[in-house]
């Protein structure tokens, strides 16, 4: 009978049966008589034992040189063995060479130390190290948390457009793109969008990719990343900057239930996780300006944070920290504005704790129709593309809110990554559009 294939995560229900691992080899050491290739098989790891005497020679002289990365089938009996990494060895007793890596063209990322840029070159290929796996794991638990918090809570999940007539999140980040004989710009935001789902199924969120335009080269940004916004009927301020902060918590809950050895292998601080637990700490746009002058900060009442000034904000905290009441002046043109001071847009941005800046951003939403007219013409933005969106105000108006969490920034801070651009697969930046 032929050996069951079977996923190296799976390994531990299957020692002493023979099975099939079907995978890739990670590295190879040699010892004379005896060859220990690692394999990887996408799911884990795993050491195998070559014995000289014990397989016929043809499999031996396989195995012996065999190149990184090489492709292969290997039938072998798993063995427990405290010592190893995932607790169990393999002892080899075939190996098929799917395709042998040409030592003439060796793998060209080796266990030494490699620039970022070349790195980055070999994205395609760089996904494969443990590291980069690991944030592969954590990205999609964040995502899989991300949606079954909405889809737990009645959300309904709506798709908007990426081409777009029109900015949302002004002008200057907006890519163009040709649309036959018009022009349409990649989405900034599926927000608007929202709005109009939100008015017909009461509580609803999208999820997709994002575009910005930004010129600035910085660890926090990216031209390309994943948003989920969630956008709900009849909500204020108050209710939003709740389910941010639930949805956050149940996101880092989630990492650290089910993603340790993730964790682990990007050597996080996981106490610094555990301590992320509502409620989130809370602070006015005015009082965070009064704590970043005392720090020597060069801010003034009335200008948007910088980076520096959102890490100091948010060193004050072991848990992330929500501020609201920005100076609506900073904030986007579809902010509702506090009735008690109209120079303040109902609004709240997220910070995460360890200087990873904001990672949420939304509030509530402009409800009044001319007030909002006016903010289309002053911001100058066609009135033509926005018909649709004021017709939100005109037919069943009511108050609503809602936010966006940038899916590369959470995994980010929660895999504690000093970068973005290893928490999405292929990232696009300023000087990166390859592979
Ligand atoms: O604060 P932003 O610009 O808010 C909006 O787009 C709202 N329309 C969302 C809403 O209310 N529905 O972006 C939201 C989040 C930020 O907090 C950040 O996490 C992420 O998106 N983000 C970026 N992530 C990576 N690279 C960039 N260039 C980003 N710009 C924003
Ligand atoms: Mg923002």
């Amino acid at each position: 009978m032929e050996a069951a294939v079977v996923e190296i995560r799976d390994i531990a229900g299957h020692a002493g049966q023979e099975v099939v691992i079907q995978g890739w080899l990670y590295n190879l050491r040699e010892s004379g008589k005896l060859l220990f290739p690692l394999f990887r098989d996408g799911t884990g790891v795993i050491q195998g034992v070559v014995v000289k005497a014990a397989v016929p020679p043809e499999v031996f002289e396989r195995v012996k040189g065999l190149t990184q990365e090489s492709s292969v089938r290997v039938t072998g009996k798993p063995r427990a063995d405290q010592r190893a990494p995932g607790g169990f060895e393999l002892d080899v007793s075939e190996v098929e060479v799917i395709q042998r890596v040409p030592p003439e063209h060796p793998y060209p990322i080796t266990p030494k130390e490699h620039g970022v840029e070349f790195l980055m070159d070999h994205r395609h290929l760089w996904l494969r190290s443990a590291r980069q796996r690991a944030i592969l794991g954590v990205r999609h638990e964040i995502i899989k948390a991300t949606r079954d918090f909405f889809d737990n809570r009645g959300f309904t999940l709506v798709d908007t457009p990426i081409f777009t007539p029109a900015a949302c999140e002004g002008t200057t980040t907006l890519f163009e793109v040709g649309y036959f004989d018009e022009k349409a710009y990649l989405t900034q935001s599926g927000q608007l969008y929202n709005e109009a789902a939100a008015m017909a199924v009461g509580k609803t969120y999208c999820f997709g990719p994002t575009f910005r335009a930004e010129k600035s080269k910085t660890r926090r940004h990216l031209t390309e990343f994943w948003m989920v916004e969630p956008e709900v009927a009849f909500a204020h301020l108050d209710d939003v900057c709740k389910l941010a902060e639930e949805l956050v918590a149940s996101i880092v809950e989630k990492v650290l239930e089910k993603r340790r050895p993730e964790l682990k292998v990007l050597e996080r601080d996981v106490a610094k996780l555990e301590s992320v637990k509502v409620p989130f700490a809370r602070l006015r746009y005015d009082d965070a300006v009064k704590i970043l002058q005392e720090k020597g900060s060069e801010i003034q009442w009335g200008g948007d944070f910088g980076a520096t000034d959102e890490t100091i904000l948010s060193e004050q905290f072991d848990r992330p920290v929500l501020v609201t009441h920005y100076p609506a002046q900073v904030k986007a043109f579809y902010m509702a504005t506090d009735p008690e001071r109209p120079e303040l847009a109902l609004c709240v941005d997220m910070l995460a704790p360890e200087g990873y800046g904001e990672i949420v951003g939304g509030g509530e939403r402009l409800a009044d129709y001319d007030e909002l007219l006016r903010r289309v013409h002053h911001e100058g933005l066609p009135q033509e593309s926005f018909e649709w969106y004021l017709d939100l105000r005109r037919y069943g108006n009511v108050p609503h809110a809602g936010f966006g969490m940038g899916i590369e920034r959470a995994v980010a801070w929660i895999c504690g990554l000093d970068h973005v651009r290893e928490t999405i697969p292929f990232p696009r930046m300023l000087y990166r559009l390859k592979p």
